[in-house]
């Protein structure tokens, strides 16, 4: 059995998991999970993720608005995030960033709020974690010009990119995408990240790993993930944990 699963991606707030979601969580510590960030993706939902983590030791919250979840913005909303990310369990902004697979007319719009979320986790000394679905070059500029701690979560692009990330100072987060079978370019690119920039998730409800594809995912998932990785990279599926997990504690300063 594994041991030290870091999760550092997942929405456990997701009305998916209402049925049972206290019953799930706490199966999570026998079975090998050790951590989870729980991202939100508007200010109800960071409220629940920050909820979450105050209930459960091995969860940590992020806070901030997705960019599929501009619907949501109100005035003044910003300053409720703020509010949040002072609260102890809260490591990260996330999740922000632009998604132009969905939502191209709404462009200038996902700018300027991922803008001013990047400027919030300069001012609150946050690292970030961003969603980047077909915005890579927006994404990529956005992450020179502001220069933030965190991750590019989910990755999809290809190793050169990931490469420019990393330039960038990032870390890059792979799911259960990785053991698609159509995954050419992100297997390259998780061959390609280093040690030290190197992060596993789930992205839980969505985004099972082979042979879960299509189903709820959760973080019990991550071995998949992991043990695909390990095929990629040349070594254990548990080194791929231990690996990840440290990361994982390092950028979000989780002792
Ligand atoms: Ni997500």
């Amino acid at each position: 059995m594994y041991s030290n699963i870091f999760d550092s991606h997942a929405h456990y707030d997701d009305k998916q998991f209402d049925s049972d979601r206290d019953g799930l969580l706490s199966s999570f510590e026998q079975n090998g999970v050790s951590g989870v960030i729980c991202c939100g993706v508007n200010a109800e939902s960071s409220a629940a993720a920050l909820a979450l983590s105050e209930k459960y030791g091995f969860i940590f919250a992020a806070v901030g608005f997705h960019p599929l979840n501009l619907d949501d913005y109100y005035e003044g909303a910003l300053e409720k995030i703020k509010e949040l990310s002072k609260r102890a369990k809260c490591v990260a902004i996330g999740e922000i960033g632009l998604d132009y697979h969905y939502e191209k007319e709404s462009k200038a719009r996902q700018i300027r709020l991922f803008e001013q979320q990047l400027a919030l986790a300069a001012e609150l000394n946050l690292p970030v974690i961003i969603h980047d679905r077909e915005a890579h070059e927006d994404t990529l500029n956005l992450i020179r010009e502001y220069r933030p701690r965190g991750v590019v979560h989910c990755f999809s692009g290809s190793a050169e990119t990931a490469a420019e990330i990393i330039k960038a100072g990032m870390y890059i987060g792979f799911g259960g995408a990785v053991t698609f079978k159509n995954a050419v370019k992100p297997c390259e690119a998780a061959k390609a990240v280093p040690d030290s920039r190197l992060l596993i998730e789930t992205d839980a409800p969505y985004m099972s790993p082979v042979p879960f594809r299509g189903k709820r995912c959760d973080s019990r998932l991550i071995p998949n993930t992991a043990e695909k990785l390990a095929q990629i990279r040349g070594c254990t599926a548990q080194q791929i944990l231990d690996l990840t997990a440290a990361n994982a504690k390092k950028l979000f300063n989780i002792g």
